[in-house]
């Protein structure tokens, strides 16, 4: 068994749905702190299987042990965390308590049943203000939030845990920006609250749920003026994790891949595509910029299409198609749903 922790997030969740596709055996565990046990409901639906959900808080170790005990676990895939970037910066002793003792006792329970495959949900806010775009893996990396910190420690746990045991095999997989949905409109981004993120509050305006967005800084130096990211397709992402799935079946070490697409797009460049492809209206007012943020970050990703041969393969116009799609079947969500 695969067992897919924070299996019922927005990346998880369609990981799990990518995996029972491939015909891999999985188990989820989630304790709903910020997803809904309807995306459970949904990946069955879609996949038309079962799989064991698991009501678990990583920081129950008892729990979780009992979890190893019961179930014959072959390797980990761990989105579980906090990952709100504002509010990391608010309440830094839960977002430490909760990735990092939960990661630790993770890893403990693992080591002690022997189970030593693992691929992590990292993230590109480890590095931080790079000063260099398209960012390489070997790049220095930084935080400049509780949230990115807690990232960036694990990062060198997990180093650190496999230098103490070379038998583990480890993917740390560095996330751009994750937007879309699963081409059916049954699964997709479903934020807790009021969402930070540029696509959910896009989404939030198109169905009415805030009258417009808020561009946050118009002065970088960048084609637009607009802040660039690496927007990435969820459904691109989940085929990344099995990509590494099967590296860490194939091979002993600890492997860090970028997972983005590599071209850098403005957030004029997201409006103004998702606009056009969906045929709808997005006002929106300028203010100055938000703390915290980078003019710039985008992938240099041919280390994960070498060593994986891993490639995103869907565009911005497919990211926005699909992201449009669940929010105007699922206006309020899952728990509204149909
Ligand atoms: C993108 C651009 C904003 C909202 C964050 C986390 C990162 C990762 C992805 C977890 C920026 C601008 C945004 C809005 C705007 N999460 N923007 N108006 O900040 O690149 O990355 O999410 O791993 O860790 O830091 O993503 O979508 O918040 O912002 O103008 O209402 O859109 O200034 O230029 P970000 P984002």
């Amino acid at each position: 068994m695969i067992l897919i922790t924070g299996g019922a997030g927005f990346i998880g969740s369609h990981t799990a749905v990518a995996l029972l596709n491939a015909g891999y055996e999985i188990g989820i565990l989630d304790n709903l702190s910020n997803s809904k046990y309807e995306s459970i409901r949904r990946i069955k639906q879609l996949t038309e299987k079962e799989c064991p959900f698991f009501e678990i808080d990583l920081l129950d170790y008892l729990a979780l042990d009992r979890i190893f005990c019961e179930n014959k676990i072959d390797s980990v895939i761990h989105f579980a965390g906090f990952k709100a970037v504002g509010e990391s910066v608010s309440k830094p002793l839960e977002y430490y308590h909760n990735n990092i003792t939960g990661t630790l006792n993770l890893c403990r329970i693992m080591r002690e049943h022997n189970v030593k495959k693992l691929v992590f949900s990292s993230s590109a806010t480890v590095y931080g203000l790079a000063k260099v775009v398209p960012v390489t893996e070997d790049m220095p990396i930084s935080a400049t939030n509780p949230y990115g910190s807690t990232k960036l420690m694990i990062e060198n746990i997990l180093n650190d845990l496999f230098v103490s045991d070379n038998d583990w095999s480890i993917a740390l997989l560095r996330y751009f920006n994750p937007i879309g949905a699963h081409k059916s409109g049954i699964l997709g981004e479903n934020p807790n609250g009021i969402p930070n993120n540029l696509m959910p509050r896009i989404c939030n305006v198109v169905n009415g749920k805030m009258d417009k967005l808020t561009i946050w800084g118009t002065d970088y130096a960048t084609h637009d003026g607009t802040g660039v990211r690496d927007y990435i397709h969820v459904l691109d992402l989940a085929d990344g994790h099995i990509a590494a799935l099967n590296k860490c079946n194939k091979d002993k070490g600890i492997f860090t891949y970028n997972l983005g697409t590599g071209i850098g797009y403005s957030v004029f460049d997201l409006i103004n595509t998702f606009a056009r492809v969906n045929n709808v209206n997005i006002p929106y007012d300028v203010c100055p910029r938000r703390p915290g943020d980078v003019a710039s970050l985008y992938a240099d990703c041919s280390k994960a299409e070498k060593e994986m041969s891993w490639k995103a393969k869907l565009g911005l116009e497919d990211m926005c198609a699909d992201s449009y799609k669940f929010v105007k079947k699922n206006p309020k969500g899952y728990e509204d749903s149909k």
